[in-house]
């Protein structure tokens, strides 16, 4: 297959298949009670995606084997290469009854109106900025429906510029920042989930209006640890072909730490990355962490 390339929407750098149908995406009629799942990619929206379904179906995790992860909680504005779906996102989207659960990469600007217009909940989940870079890099290699990531340089690069789907880091996780008290929003981070599940878990159960009891809660943090969503087909998308995400490259499951940059940036490159990342987050109080005591 070959890759796709980046086309700008509005500005923001963004899959050309899913550019060149962004009317759709633009047009999209979210409804009352639509929960929205944002993150910036690699961030940890498959693991909020398993545990809000974990919650929603009063953990049942046969009914969470109901099928794949991108399946069970669809990726809105993915318009094109019928891997996922045999539909555009919107479309699957818009037969399905409410309430839905929804998953997007947008950054807050370019989300459709009408979510906000129905005082829709998101959770947002955003992820140090290091690490992020790392994973993406690595997605990317496996990935054949992204471009190539290049060499680890080259790809820190670009990720600086901000020529990355999805436009910069530094704009998304900023953006959903300051309107987290405009809407509905619960703001998370994957820090905190690494730190202490059972409490971030806890706020999310809260935030869903779907209380757990303690052993349920126990029983959500078992089931969407690393190592079982690692294990578990319906949450490691080894269920799509090797010519879409090749897993031997490197695992869509990769490592799951907070850290793990550590083993990537050299001492030049991260003293740039710094130096940058201060210019760049001047003006938020937004703080995350690269590592964990
Ligand atoms: P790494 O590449 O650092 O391992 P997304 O779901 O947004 O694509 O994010 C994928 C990243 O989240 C990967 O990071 C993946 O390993 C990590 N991840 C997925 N499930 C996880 C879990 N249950 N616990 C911790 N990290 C998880």
């Amino acid at each position: 297959m070959e890759r796709p390339k980046l086309l700008p929407v509005h500005g923001v750098a963004m899959l050309d298949f899913i550019a060149r149908e962004w009317s759709l995406v633009e047009s999209f009629k979210a409804r009352p009670g639509d929960l929205l799942i944002a993150t910036y990619p690699k961030a940890g929206t498959t693991w909020i995606q398993e545990i809000v379904d974990l919650i929603q179906s009063g953990v049942d995790v046969e009914h969470c084997k109901r099928g794949p992860v991108y399946e069970r909680i669809v990726f809105m504005e993915w318009t094109g290469l019928n891997v996922m779906t045999s539909r555009k996102g919107v479309e699957v989207l818009n037969d399905l009854p409410s309430p839905r659960t929804i998953k997007t990469h947008l950054p807050y600007q370019l989300v459709p109106p009408s979510f906000w217009d129905n005082d829709c909940k998101v959770i947002y989940i955003a992820r140090n900025a290091k690490d992020n870079a790392v994973s993406n890099f690595h997605f990317g290699r496996m990935n054949k429906m992204e471009p190539e990531p290049g060499t680890w340089e080259e790809y820190l690069h670009r990720f600086m510029t901000g020529n990355v789907c999805f436009g910069p880091w530094y704009d998304h996780v900023t953006g959903w920042w300051n309107v987290r008290e405009q809407h509905r929003i619960l703001y998370l981070f994957y820090e905190d989930m690494k730190e202490d599940p059972m409490r971030e878990v806890s706020r999310i159960a809260d935030f869903l209006e779907r209380p757990l009891s303690e052993q349920q809660l126990r029983e959500v943090v078992k089931l969407s640890t690393f190592t079982m969503m690692r294990d578990n087909p319906m949450t490691n998308y080894t269920t799509l072909p090797t010519e879409c995400l090749d897993h031997s490259v490197s695992p869509f499951m990769r490592k799951g730490e907070v850290g793990d940059w550590r083993n990537h940036f050299s001492a030049a490159q991260l003293e740039a990355f710094e130096q940058d990342y201060k210019e760049k987050m001047a003006g938020t109080d937004l703080r995350l962490r690269d590592s964990l005591p």
